[in-house]
């Protein structure tokens, strides 16, 4: 707990503190991702760019989210834009660094809106996308499509002819039936559709049952072992219509140890070695996917972009001498990290109810807050824990533990015995690290509106997508 006075009084006294400290100081502070830890030091952290102002009140890229819910109302997703601008920076140098012919892709599936597309197009990112709705997005936002994957186990007829039409650059193929059906359409438009395959490299990377995709007994890729893979790369190769430049590999997500990367690579190698052995093709390009974790708690302690690209750099390179071949052009696809930790939901409080229940402590206090299971289902999908805190008393110690339930007709439950500060009704929470997989995973359920999300950056806050109205919620709905 060594020095986290000082911290404390960093963030409490943010603005005093940063006059008169030269911008590159700033920035090496807001670089310096460890979390900061608040609330009397018994609970809470700050991530990025957040502080604690002189009213007490949370505060995100230089704005008071009390003044963000007063304007934009709750709940309300928002992003710290100046950590994702960090973040993408931090993977292009490292990778730089660590490899030097590599690219990053923004994994456009853990959060996506045209305003992301364009900031993530600003930094110089790759972008992967799964859908033809991501994919739309994308072209909305701007993004060169130059710089664009395309990925999905079962895309459509209609989302490989968008991205034939599109000149998305590469497509990621999943299946034989996908192969057939993208040689026609390239053929049809007189166009060649150059084709990275996903291939399973049966590693196990030992996180959520339900976030694993690079194990043997998956729905993801071809096969490496029993001979699908090497069966799909000569049709590529015979295919007109078809090029074969990559290979791809994802083994999952939220993952703190990097011994699968370790392990897929040689892998990934020695099958680059086998093709160039058997068809003479030279596979350029390599992509490892993407699936560094995030600090959900405080306690969570993930590697940092710099040590995932080292790892990752280092297991390619000496993969890649080993089996004899030159290294291709490596690409990584982070989502999680990009954009988990820039995020935070805020609430507001609604009714506190205390409960009896026979187990110990014999009671439990139920605070309902105006969202849920429609903004974030991470909870009820994967059991998943979060930190939070009354943003509008950022640095009250808590007074005990606490259940925050949602107001869906479901137990939906979003952080069980979380401690806070005595939350009261139309107290503000703020619930951290929900910028991924979080809006990208909302739904209407009870008919609920998705909330607003808004970027904040240098005390400025932007909509980046605007709260549903009702009528949103019936466009689709049709009365005969
Ligand atoms: N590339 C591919 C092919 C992927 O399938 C994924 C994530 C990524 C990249 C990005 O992985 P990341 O860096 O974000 O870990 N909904 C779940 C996560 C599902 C991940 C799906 N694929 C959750 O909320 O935890």
């Amino acid at each position: 707990m060594d020095g986290e006075p000082v911290r404390f009084f960093v963030c409490k006294y943010a603005r005093r503190y940063f006059e008169g400290v030269c911008p590159e100081d700033l920035l090496n502070l807001l670089r310096d991702t460890r979390p900061r830890s608040i609330g009397r030091m018994e609970t809470g952290m700050l991530l990025g760019t957040q502080s604690v102002n002189s009213r007490n009140h949370l505060e995100i890229g230089g704005c008071d989210v009390v003044d963000l819910a007063a304007e934009f109302g709750t709940p309300l997703y928002v992003i710290d834009e100046q950590f994702v601008r960090e973040r993408c920076r931090q993977y292009n140098a490292a990778f730089k660094e660590h490899y030097g012919n590599a690219a990053a892709a923004y994994a456009a599936k853990a959060f996506i809106v045209a305003a992301m597309c364009r900031l993530v197009a600003e930094e110089g990112m790759w972008l992967d996308v799964a859908s033809a709705g991501e994919l739309h997005t994308a072209s909305i936002g701007g993004f060169p499509m130059e710089r664009v994957l395309l990925h999905g186990n079962f895309k459509t007829a209609e989302e490989l002819e968008m991205a034939v039409d599109l000149r998305v650059r590469y497509i990621v193929a999943d299946s034989f039936l996908e192969l057939e059906v993208l040689a026609a359409i390239a053929q049809d438009a007189g166009k060649t559709a150059q084709v990275v395959l996903r291939c399973n490299p049966g590693v196990d990377p030992h996180t959520h049952h339900l976030i694993r995709t690079g194990q043997e007994d998956s729905k993801f890729g071809f096969n490496i072992k029993d001979g699908s893979a090497m069966r799909a790369v000569r049709k590529v190769i015979e295919e007109d219509g078809l090029e074969l430049h990559g290979l791809h590999c994802h083994v999952g997500s939220q993952i703190f140890d990097m011994s699968p990367y370790v392990e897929a690579a040689p892998v990934m190698l020695e099958f680059i070695k086998r093709i160039l052995d058997e068809t003479g093709v030279a596979v350029s390009l390599l992509d490892m996917g993407g699936g560094l974790g995030v600090r959900y708690l405080e306690e969570h302690n993930p590697p940092s972009v710099d040590e995932f690209a080292r790892t990752v750099s280092d297991a390619v390179k000496s993969a890649a001498a080993a089996a004899g071949v030159e290294p291709p052009m490596l690409m990584v696809e982070p989502g999680r990290s990009i954009v988990g930790e820039a995020g935070t939901t805020l609430y507001t409080v609604g009714p506190v109810k205390q409960v009896s229940i026979s187990e110990d402590p014999g009671r439990r206090t139920y605070v309902s807050v105006d969202g849920g299971l429609s903004d974030n289902p991470r909870p009820a999908l994967y059991d998943a824990v979060y930190s939070a805190m009354i943003a509008n008393r950022a640095d009250d110690g808590p007074d005990g533990k606490y259940t925050v339930a949602g107001r869906h007709c479901e137990t939906d439950i979003l952080l069980r015995d979380v401690k806070l500060a005595a939350p009261k009704t139309g107290d503000l929470l703020a619930v951290q690290t929900t910028g991924a997989y979080n809006h990208a995973m909302a739904s209407n359920y009870n008919r609920f509106t998705r909330p607003a999300v808004v970027f904040v950056h240098d005390g400025k806050a932007r909509l980046a997508c605007r709260r549903e109205t009702l009528e949103d919620v019936v466009r689709c709905d049709v009365l005969e």
